[in-house]
C-alpha cells in the first residue's frame, strides 16, 4: 500500500546502486559490500539525509535521546536506523505520498524519507557503514530554533502539572492571554517544560467563560479527546513553531484564552513536573485572511454521513467489532450551501484515536473549473496518535486546494481491534481489560473517531 516504503522499490533500487558500484575487478573480495562501500559513504551520502531528516531530534540535548551528529555515534546505530526507516517508525511524520494518495503540493516541513533515501540508508548499512572523506561533508547542521522567533508574549500555567503512575495522562490547562483589544496571532508555538513527560499537545481558543465552567475556576480539567473551541495549533516532540503565511491569522478577542491539551507520558518510575509554555506573535495589521479550522468526520450513527460498511447489523453504524482487525469506516460530508465562494485549505490533518492504523480524506468536485474534479488531500497510512501533527500546504495561497458548497469530502478510516494492535493491547492493559471490547464514537480512550481537521482560509471581514 505505501507507495514509498515499497520493499518491491528499495530493492530495484538497490540492486541498481549496487550494478553502478561494481567496477571492473571489483568482483570477489570484501563481501557484498565490498563493492557498495566505494559509492555510499556516511559523509557523502548519509549525513545529508541525517541533517534533512534526523537531527532536530536526535541532536544534543533534544528529545530523539541520542546523538546522530558524528560518525562514531552513527555507525554503530546503522542496523536499527536501517530497521527504524524502513519501517516508516522514524522519522516520525504521518502524511506520505501512496499508490492511492498524492498531495497536489508539499507539505511545509515534510522531513519524510524517499525511496532513494532509505536505500542510501540500507546500502549504506549493508557495505558496513563507511565513513568515506570528510571533505564531502554537508556544511554543519543548525538546529532550528526551539522557541517561536520574535515572540511578543510567553503565557505559562500559574501551577506544574504533576505527571506520576504508568499510565497516560491527559490534562487541559487554561492559558490567558488577558489581552484588552483584539489581536491577530501570526504565530504560535509551545514550549515543553519537561521533555521526559511532555509527549504532544493540542491547543485551542475557547471562551474565557467555557474555560472557567470545565475548570470550575481551577484553570485545569482531566480530558482526553481535545477542548471545545477552536483549534490553533498541535505539537509534537521536535514540533516547529506554526508561523502562519503572511496574510493569515488567528483572532482572539478580550474574551479568548487558551486551553493546552496535554498529553503526558509518565516516566514509570519517578514523579515529574511540568510547565509548558505557550509563545504568541501578533501581527502589526488585520490581515486579509483568519485561519479557522473546521472538522469534518465523526458521523454518528443515524447521520448522513455514515456510509454503510462491512460489520453493520442492518443501517449504517459506527461500530469496530471486538477483535475485528481489518474494519473500515466511510463517511461523506457534503460542504454546505452556506460556503459560496471557493475556500482555499491550507491545512489538512488527521485524526484517530488507539484503534485507527490508516487515514485518508479525500475530496470530489462534482463541478470545478479551477480545481480537479478528485484529489487526496492528505493520508496518514501508518496512523500513530502519540504523533499527530498539522499538515500545512507549502504553497502560495492562490494555488492552494479550494472547496466550496456541494464539493464531498471522503473519509476513509482503518481499524485494527485485535491484540495484535500494540496501541490497543496497550491501551485495554491501562483500563485493567483483557481483551478487545466493541469500539464506538466517542471522545473516551476506549471510543474512536475518523475525523480530518481543516484549516481554511477565510476573509477576515465575515465574523466568525
Ligand atoms: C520529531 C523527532 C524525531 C525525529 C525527526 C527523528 N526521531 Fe528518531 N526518535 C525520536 C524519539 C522521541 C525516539 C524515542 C522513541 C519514541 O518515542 O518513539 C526515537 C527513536 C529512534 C530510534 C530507536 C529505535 C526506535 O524506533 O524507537 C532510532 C534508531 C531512530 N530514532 C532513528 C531516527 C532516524 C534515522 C531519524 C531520521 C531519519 C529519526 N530518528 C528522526 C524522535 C525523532
Amino acid at each position: 500500500m505505501l507507495k514509498r516504503s515499497s520493499s518491491l522499490a528499495v530493492t530495484v533500487m538497490l540492486s541498481a546502486a549496487a550494478c553502478e558500484s561494481t567496477g571492473p575487478g571489483d568482483t570477489g573480495g570484501g563481501g557484498g559490500g565490498g563493492s557498495n562501500s566505494a559509492s555510499v559513504t556516511f559523509h557523502r551520502d548519509v549525513e545529508p539525509i541525517l541533517h534533512k531528516s534526523c537531527l532536530s531530534c536526535h541532536s544534543n540535548g533534544r528529545i530523539g535521546g541520542f546523538s546522530l551528529e558524528k560518525y562514531e555515534d552513527v555507525r554503530p546505530l546503522a542496523a536499527s536506523i536501517v530497521a527504524a526507516t524502513q519501517s516508516r517508525a522514524m522519522p516520525p511524520w504521518g502524511a506520505l505520498s501512496t499508490e492511492g494518495c498524492e498531495p497536489r503540493f508539499p507539505f511545509k516541513g515534510d522531513i519524510s524519507l524517499s525511496d532513494e533515501e532509505l536505500a542510501t540508508l540500507q546500502a549504506w548499512a549493508d557495505a558496513d557503514a563507511p565513513e568515506g572523506d570528510v571533505a564531502d561533508a554537508p556544511p554543519p547542521f543548525v538546529p532550528p530554533p526551539l522557541g517561536l522567533p520574535n515572540k511578543a508574549q510567553t503565557l505559562a500555567p500559574e501551577e506544574p502539572s504533576v505527571v506520576e503512575g504508568d499510565s497516560d495522562l491527559f490534562e487541559c490547562v487554561v492559558y490567558d492571554p488577558a489581552l484588552t483589544e483584539e489581536k491577530w496571532i501570526d504565530g504560535i508555538h509551545l514550549v515543553p517544560g519537561n521533555a521526559k513527560v511532555a509527549h504532544h499537545a493540542l491547543t485551542f481558543r475557547t471562551s474565557r467563560e467555557d474555560a472557567n465552567t470545565l475548570s470550575g475556576g481551577t484553570g485545569r480539567f482531566p480530558c482526553f479527546g481535545g477542548a471545545p473551541g477552536q483549534i490553533v495549533h498541535v505539537w509534537a516532540p521536535g514540533g516547529n513553531p506554526f508561523e502562519l503565511p503572511k496574510d493569515v491569522g488567528i483572532k482572539l478577542t478580550p474574551d479568548d484564552v487558551l486551553i493546552v491539551q496535554m498529553h503526558y507520558h509518565p516516566t514509570g518510575t519517578s514523579v515529574e513536573e511540568d510547565s509548558s509554555e505557550v509563545e504568541l506573535r501578533y501581527s502589526d495589521v488585520v490581515p486579509p485572511y483568519q485561519f479557522v479550522v473546521t472538522f469534518p468526520g465523526n458521523a454518528a450513527n443515524g447521520e448522513d454521513g455514515l456510509l454503510p460498511g462491512p460489520n453493520d447489523r442492518g443501517e449504517p453504524e459506527f461500530r469496530i467489532p471486538a477483535g475485528v482487525s481489518d474494519h473500515t469506516e466511510t463517511m461523506e460530508i457534503v460542504i454546505p450551501p452556506e460556503i459560496i465562494i471557493e475556500v482555499p485549505i491550507l491545512m489538512a490533518m488527521t485524526h484517530m484515536h488507539y484503534v485507527g492504523t490508516d487515514i485518508r480524506l479525500d475530496i470530489e468536485r462534482p463541478f470545478s473549473a479551477s480545481q480537479p474534479l478528485e484529489e487526496c488531500l492528505v493520508h496518514t497510512p501508518q496512523w500513530d496518535f502519540n504523533w499527530q501533527r498539522m499538515y500545512t500546504y507549502d504553497t502560495p495561497i492562490d494555488q492552494l486546494p479550494k472547496g466550496k458548497a456541494g464539493d464531498i469530502l471522503k473519509l476513509t478510516c482503518h481499524y485494527d481491534n485485535s491484540m495484535g494492535n500494540p496501541f490497543v493491547k496497550k491501551a485495554l492493559t491501562e483500563q485493567g481489560l483483557s481483551a478487545p471490547v466493541d469500539v464506538v464514537l466517542g471522545e473516551e480512550t476506549l471510543n474512536e473517531m475518523c475525523l480530518a481537521p481543516l484549516g481554511i482560509l477565510v476573509p477576515s471581514s465575515i465574523d466568525l
